[in-house]
């Protein structure tokens, strides 16, 4: 450590310890608003930064929109002036840390759009000043940390290591999920430097018991997509092996239960009507086009998403023989959506499979509806469309009510009882019995 190292270190690490380090969250949305809301239960002042002045006003008035965010958690936050949140970037001189959670999408082409973190980090770097700590969560292609974020936080003439640190670290939450959380899922870190990485590790084990710190930013990002290419492959494999049990006339659901008996060497994954939400559709392609630029292509990424994109397609395919089978077409028949978020309980449906489904049956003719506890209107390419009341009447009036996401809300008892025909994309009637059920995978 160099003298100047030796001053704004042990100064940052010092308010860290002693949670006066005012903590600042770049985009308080899924990812954002539960860590803003971690730091300030911990102890520590946030500022929350958001380019939507809706998510701001909301932050300030103590009210939620993010469902793992209670109203109840965020109001006692507020109202006890440990989170306040503004769309005033040139408040980002105030905080000692801030982490970075803006949305990485993909460009209509399934590039990397990276627009977001650039902004984000351009603007950091107008007020960057010494002893301040920034760190990336935002999922992204390894290098972009030290190739995108560096140079930027650089081009205020502040020196990483020396005046100022960087780090990656990303967000693991997995929305809806009430057994794991912030606290209890690890923390991976990675730093561009070690001090980087000390504090960053320092800060975050502030709110998370375990913290992880692994050689440098680039392990961290990797080890980001990684976990979702897992996912994405495993899924894939499942999805085909429906297709293929469907041929052969063997339930999928039946031999992942019986594989689930193997106590090692095996992890169940489901079928289902395709992948959603903003990190199994989208990440992979950060690892596959970051790989091309090597003349690396990454086959099992590309075969996944296939395979996982195409599902959509297969359940209309599905929905279209079933109707045929008893007489009818799909042009014009009554077809129901049940579950239009891309998971169950929760009311995010970006990259809903659920929204290709209705996208393609209405293209086909069908006249569709839809309901959903949590989403009580959709856009979708031909026009808006608002959840409808799931009676006894409606379930009746139709020719096929479509399972697309297994809410638990879903009385499946009553959707088999008044419903001529159920296409169950999750395997959520397993056990259940009647001659109107039918299961992809089987
Ligand atoms: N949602 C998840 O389950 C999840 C899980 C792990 C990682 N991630 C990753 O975390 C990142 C954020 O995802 P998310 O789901 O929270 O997205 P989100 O859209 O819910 O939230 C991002 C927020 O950033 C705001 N924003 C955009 N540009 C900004 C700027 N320049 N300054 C300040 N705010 C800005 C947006 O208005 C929005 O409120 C993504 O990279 C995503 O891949 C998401």
């Amino acid at each position: 450590m160099d003298n100047e190292t030796e001053v704004t270190f042990p100064a940052l690490e010092k308010k860290i310890r002693t949670k006066s380090a005012i903590i600042g969250i770049g985009g308080i949305g899924y990812v954002g608003l539960p860590l803003a809301v971690a730091f300030a239960s911990a102890g520590f002042k946030v500022l929350g930064f958001d380019i939507r002045q809706k998510n701001v006003d909301s932050v300030n008035r103590g009210t939620s929109y993010i469902a793992d965010v209670s109203s109840e958690s965020l109001a006692s936050v507020v109202t006890g002036k440990f989170l306040e949140a503004t769309t005033d970037q040139s408040r980002l001189g105030e905080v000692d840390a801030i982490c970075i959670c803006v949305p990485t999408p993909l460009t209509a082409t399934k590039d990397p759009d990276l627009s977001y973190v650039i902004h984000e980090s351009e603007a950091i770097s107008k007020y960057l000043r010494t002893g301040q700590l920034v760190v990336l969560e935002s999922t992204t292609y390894p290098g972009t940390t030290k190739q995108v974020v560096l140079p930027n936080l650089e081009s205020s003439g502040l020196r990483c290591g020396i005046d100022f640190y960087l780090a990656y670290s990303p967000e693991r939450v997995d929305p809806g999920n009430k057994e794991h959380n912030i606290r209890n899922t690890p923390k991976i870190v990675g730093g561009i430097d070690p001090q980087s990485t000390q504090l960053a590790q320092l800060l975050y084990s502030q709110i998370a018991s375990t913290v992880v710190p692994v050689a440098c930013p680039e392990v961290a990002e990797m080890t980001k997509v990684f976990e979702n290419v897992f996912r994405s492959v495993n899924i894939a494999l499942v999805n085909e092996l429906a297709h293929l049990c469907e041929q052969m006339g063997l339930s999928v659901w039946e031999v992942i239960d019986a594989a689930s008996t193997k106590p090692f060497g095996y992890m169940p994954f489901y079928p289902g009507p395709g992948i959603g939400g903003h990190c199994i559709p989208l990440d992979p392609y950060y690892l596959a086009n970051k790989a091309r630029e090597l003349d690396f292509h990454t086959r099992f990424i590309e075969l996944a998403a296939e395979i996982n994109e195409h599902m959509p397609y297969h359940v209309v395919f599905r929905i279209l023989e079933l109707l045929n089978n008893r007489g009818k077409s799909l042009n014009g028949a009554r077809i129901l959506v049940l579950g239009v978020a891309y998971k169950k309980n929760v009311e995010d449906t970006r990259e809903s499979p659920a929204l290709k489904i209705i996208q393609l049956l209405r293209e086909k003719g069908a006249e569709v509806s839809y309901n959903d506890p949590y989403v009580s209107q959709i856009h979708v390419p031909a026009g808006d469309m608002k959840s409808v009341e799931l009676s006894k009447e409606c379930l009746a009036s139709m020719d096929c009510a479509v399972i697309a996401t297994d809410h638990s809300y879903y009385d499946m008892e009553q959707m088999i009882t008044h419903s001529k025909l159920v296409f169950d994309t999750r395997g959520i009637t397993r056990g259940l019995k009647g001659n109107n059920i039918v299961r992809l995978g089987e």
